[in-house]
């Protein structure tokens, strides 16, 4: 539509503007006409070499001199009668009435008339009185006769051409557009009934990616997309699974335990009392764990205020010594304000505390830390345990995910999870690494991108592991 628009516009153009400019020739042609005969009419006649002594001299002299053009013709008017110039054609139009009206008008007004004639169509009729004083034969006038109609059909032919060609290439680029656009967007297509494939159960399904275009980025996006989601399901199956299972177990000893009690034994009945009871306990554990981790995702999860960075490593520790038996040390403490939930992060650390406990023994140095980093605010739980297994250390942060474990360790693998979970909740994250001297250090790492969060010197106490300048 817009090329045809396009190009009908420009053959619109293209005529008006040729139009004008044949009007344009016509009308110079005649002021040529005009000014030659009024050079000539004040000259002299050549045989007498004095000026002209009648009209009809002076109209024989012009008309034999002059040249006329094919679409033109002279006629002189003279008192002895009229004539004609030389022409390949136009004598007839003298005998058209219309003609003879149109010079009967422009006898009383003068100029140029336009006279659509029934045989030569479109005919320019100019008139110019000639007079001379010295003649007594009377008053003559030299009409100059243009035919339009070559130039014009010339013109509309050329515009009938234009028109056939027009609508030729309008086909033709309809039909290179439907093809083009067709190849185009075969990909989207594609994309389209594959994305249509794919549901919630089976996201295994990838759109081909060919080519370099956007429609391939868009596609090498959306096959991303699906890995991603695909990734999360599986996670999020796998996660519902292992929940599965590690509910069954205390309900299969609960079971157990009640089909063989005996009822009429109280000391069997206090007993299994007190077994069942620590299962329910694990149990409502591992169910508080579960809400806890479902809630994470919620925006509602963390509630950030500005905290003392100082006072809130200072409380966790002294809530940490009663996990254990340990030698409890502060190894630095940054001083400042942090815009941290304070009871997550809190929860976070004595998570990482309980580990630490978990995996050392009695007399084991057990240390707590903060700092502030050019970019970040880092809060740390050291201990002088085993450590973690490098291969294992992207592992014990997925839920349920566990590592080496002491005998009869009751834990879930949620535990890092959580911390994990926290950490994301205020955009920062959770890493172990190998400190001085070996164990396990878990950092906790969050942005002080935070416009609240002010910038404050870290005062290091630490007697074993000072962490590192930055
Ligand atoms: N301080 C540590 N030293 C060595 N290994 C650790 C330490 N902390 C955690 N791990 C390893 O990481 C695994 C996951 O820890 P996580 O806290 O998630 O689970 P858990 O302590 O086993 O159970 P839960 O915390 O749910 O009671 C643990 O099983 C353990 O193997
Ligand atoms: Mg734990």
């Amino acid at each position: 539509m817009l090329t045809g628009l396009a190009m009908t516009g420009a053959g619109v153009l293209v005529y008006t503007l040729e139009s004008a400019q044949i009007d344009n020739d016509i009308d110079q042609q005649i002021d040529q006409e005009i000014a030659e005969f009024r050079q000539l009419e004040r000259g002299t006649d050549p045989q007498t070499q004095q000026p002209f002594a009648s009209v009809d001299s002076l109209l024989d002299l012009y008309l034999d001199r002059n040249v006329t053009d094919d679409d033109e013709m002279l006629v002189a008017y003279a008192p002895s009668g009229a004539q004609r110039s030389p022409n390949r054609f136009g004598e007839a139009i003298l005998e058209e009435p219309g003609y003879d009206a149109v010079l009967t008008e422009l006898r009383t007004t003068g100029g140029t008339a336009v006279y659509d004639s029934p045989r030569y169509r479109e005919v320019w009729v100019t008139l110019l009185p000639v007079e001379n004083a010295a003649d007594p034969t009377g008053d003559g006038a030299l009409v100059i006769v243009n035919f339009l109609d070559d130039e014009r059909s010339e013109l509309d032919r050329t515009l009938r051409t234009y028109a056939v060609i027009t609508v030729l290439s309008l086909v033709l680029i309809t039909f290179l557009a439907l093809w083009q656009s067709g190849r185009l967007l075969a990909p989207l297509r594609t994309l389209r009934a594959a994305a249509s494939d794919i549901t919630a159960s089976d996201l295994s399904r990838r759109i081909p990616e060919q080519g370099n275009d956007d429609i391939t980025a868009l596609t090498r996006t959306v096959n991303g997309m699906l890995d991603r989601l695909e990734d999360g399901f599986e996670g999020q199956r796998r996660f519902i699974d292992d929940a599965g299972h590690e509910l069954r177990t205390p309900l299969t000893v609960l079971r157990g335990h009640l089909e063989l009690l005996d009822a009429a034994s109280p000391e069997d009945v206090d007993q299994t009392r007190e077994l069942l009871l620590d299962e329910v306990d694990r149990m409502a554990r591992l169910v508080g764990d579960l809400i806890l981790l479902a809630k994470s995702s919620r925006p509602d999860f963390v509630r950030p205020v500005p905290v003392d960075l100082g006072g809130l490593t200072a409380t966790v520790l002294a809530k940490a010594r009663g996990l254990g038996d340990r030698r409890w040390v502060a190894d630095s403490t940054a001083s400042g304000t942090v815009v941290v939930d304070e009871q997550r992060i809190t929860q976070a650390l004595l998570q990482l505390c309980d580990n630490a406990v978990k995996h050392t023994g009695p007399g084991d140095t057990v240390a707590l830390g903060s700092s502030y980093g050019v970019d970040a605010v880092r809060l740390w739980v050291r201990d002088t345990g085993p450590g973690v297994p490098v291969a294992d250390r992207a592992k014990v942060f997925e839920r349920f995910g566990r590592s080496a474990m002491p005998e009869d360790d009751e834990g879930f693998g949620l535990g890092l999870s959580i911390v994990a979970a926290i950490a994301a909740a205020h955009e920062g994250r959770v890493h172990v690494e190998d400190p001085v001297p070996p164990g396990a250090r878990f950092v906790i790492t969050l942005p002080t991108g935070r416009p609240s969060t002010v910038g404050a010197a870290t005062v290091s106490t630490a007697e074993e592991d000072p962490w590192p300048a930055s």
